[in-house]
């Protein structure tokens, strides 16, 4: 069996944030032919274009969905980083960012790995899907209801679809759940000391960085990979 990601189709769903471009330039390293979304951002998903097909997608909509996955006909592997921090300010927008988190974190997720596992399964790929977690799904982060119960719901459907797609299908399905990362939409928050008390109360011995979070998921994608089912904390120990 082949043992690297030379010439493998993946398809980096939100590959053009903080995480995504470190996860991309690492599996293009090696060979793998990649498509990334972006949903707003154009001129950050730009900068990927040396290596990746790079188009709009906005994960809530079932045709942008779709279209996506038509873009990679031989699709081996799907990542989906697409996420929103949801963050609450005032308690009267609870109910309509807790709906839209929902939406980015969970349903659209959740959704596009179930029709690139259809998709796999319908040409016989042993293909492997990659789904993003947080930290403040595995441990409890007061004022993070509608961001992490939306990321819990994802790691709990994403089991479900592992187990689905186990035995003969083969297709893998794991959950990567990263601490407190310096890039993409933590990176703002760790430049200004919020997870400082982190690091002063020794609960980790640095913050994470993207390449971090890049190996993890080049070690799920792997072709020779025998783990399914699984949500790997990259975290430094900060959930334990
Ligand atoms: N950075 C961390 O420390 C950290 C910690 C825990 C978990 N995570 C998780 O890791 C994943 C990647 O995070 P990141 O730090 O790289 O964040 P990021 O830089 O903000 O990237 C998020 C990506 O999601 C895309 N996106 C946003 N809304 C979307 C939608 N409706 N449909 C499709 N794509 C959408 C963004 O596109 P545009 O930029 O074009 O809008 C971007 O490509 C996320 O799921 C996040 O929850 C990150």
């Amino acid at each position: 069996m082949q043992e690297t990601l030379n010439g493998l189709e993946i398809v980096l769903a939100g590959g053009s944030g903080g995480l995504g471009s470190a996860t991309a330039r690492l599996l293009a390293d090696e060979g793998a032919r990649l498509v990334v979304s972006y949903h707003s951002n154009a001129a950050r998903a730009a900068q990927l274009q040396d290596c990746a097909t790079v188009l709009r997608a906005d994960l809530t909509r079932a045709e942008d969905r779709t279209r996506l996955l038509n873009a990679a006909p031989n699709l081996y592997g799907l990542v989906v980083l697409s996420g929103d921090p949801s963050r609450v300010k005032d308690p009267l927008e609870f109910d309509t960012v807790a709906r839209h988190a929902q939406e980015v974190n969970y349903l659209g997720p959740i959704q596009l790995a179930r029709e690139a596992a259809a998709r796999m399964r319908s040409a016989g790929t042993p293909g492997s899907i990659v789904l993003f977690s947080t930290m403040q799904a595995v441990s409890l982060f007061p004022g993070s209801t509608a961001y992490a119960a939306a990321k819990a719901s994802l790691q709990h459907a994403a089991r479900v679809l592992a187990k689905e797609c186990r035995g003969k299908d083969n297709i893998r399905v794991n959950v990567i759940a990263p601490g407190a990362t310096a890039a993409g939409m933590a990176e703002a928050s760790i430049a200004s000391g919020k997870y400082n008390h982190l690091i002063d109360q020794n609960l980790i011995p640095r913050f994470g960085r993207a390449i971090d979070i890049a190996r993890a998921v080049r070690f799920f994608l792997q072709p020779d990979n025998y783990i399914t089912g699984q949500v790997l904390s990259v975290d430094g120990g900060v959930t334990l």
